[in-house]
């Protein structure tokens, strides 16, 4: 591996093997989702507890400061909304350059194993690596379920992972399952854990998460259940400290209940 490459590897896994990598990307084919419509006031309070940040180039030009020193991983696939016919059907939205002119660490895009799609979202990855290994800028696969969400077993998503790994993503995101280290077993890139939506109490979050890293998972790209929460500060610092602290479920949860007693709860909209 180039100087580069592991350069910006390092900027996104820490030290200890390990990250917290805040996903802000969902727009893209959400809309303004909902905790997210002002992706700015969201994503600032959280900022100094995250290793990198992934983004769109639309919110990251006109929400996040260049002053800003958290890594980009840049999102950059794309084309189908919510309301469209098939969220699987994504193209490449955003070319290396911009990437580079945006001083991305990384670069992440969705592949869709299983649906019509397939072979055209692996084949946007596998360009998508040959660009990006020209320049040294890792490649982040995210194994997207669409809508199909019961789709979260470890037969399937290690299924996803592996093909991600083969075709050259330097990292994979996907669900956290049961036997999680199932899918962390025959991928031989490290493996993050998606959150997926909202679920019902912290508690529930902070196990999984805490489960998927006893399994191998170096870290987290989590989302929804830390800015939805009504206390994500308090959220961010709890999984923060399952991941880079080695903490038990027990731990966190005293921790999201010390930092929410000093945090004001998130105004719902
Ligand atoms: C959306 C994404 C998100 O980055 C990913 O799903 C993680 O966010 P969440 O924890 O909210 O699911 O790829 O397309």
């Amino acid at each position: 591996m180039d100087w580069g490459m592991k350069n910006r590897l390092a900027r996104i896994i820490k030290e200890d093997g390990r990250c917290l990598f805040m996903p802000i990307d969902h727009g893209y084919f959400q809309g303004p989702t909902s905790k997210l419509e002002k992706p700015a006031e969201t994503v600032k309070p959280l900022l100094p507890y995250s290793d990198a940040l992934f983004v769109t180039r639309g919110t990251l030009r006109s929400c996040i400061s260049p002053g800003e020193s958290i890594p980009i991983i840049l999102r950059v696939s794309g084309g189908t909304s919510m309301v469209g016919k098939d969220l699987a059907n994504e193209g490449i939205t955003t070319s290396i350059k911009e990437a580079i002119r945006l001083n991305a660490a990384a670069v992440g895009m969705s592949v869709f194993i299983g649906s019509e799609y397939e072979k055209q979202t692996l084949l946007n990855l596998g360009n998508l690596v040959n660009e990006a290994e020209e320049y040294g800028i890792p490649v982040m696969a995210v194994t997207a379920v669409g809508r199909e969400l019961e789709k979260r077993d470890a037969r399937y998503l290690a299924l996803c992972c592996r093909i991600a790994a083969e075709i050259g993503a330097k990292v994979v995101k996907t669900y956290w399952c049961e036997n999680f280290e199932k899918v962390v077993y025959g991928c031989p890139v490290p493996v993050v854990i998606a959150g997926g939506p909202k679920v019902d109490t912290e508690r529930e979050v902070l196990e999984f998460v805490h489960d998927g890293m006893e399994r191998g998972a170096i870290g987290v790209n989590l989302g929804r259940n830390i800015w939805q929460s009504p206390y994500p500060v308090a959220m961010v610092k709890a999984i923060r400290h399952i991941i880079h602290g080695s903490g038990t479920v027990d731990e966190a949860v005293e921790i999201y209940n010390n930092v929410k007693n000093t945090e004001q709860k998130a105004v719902v909209v």
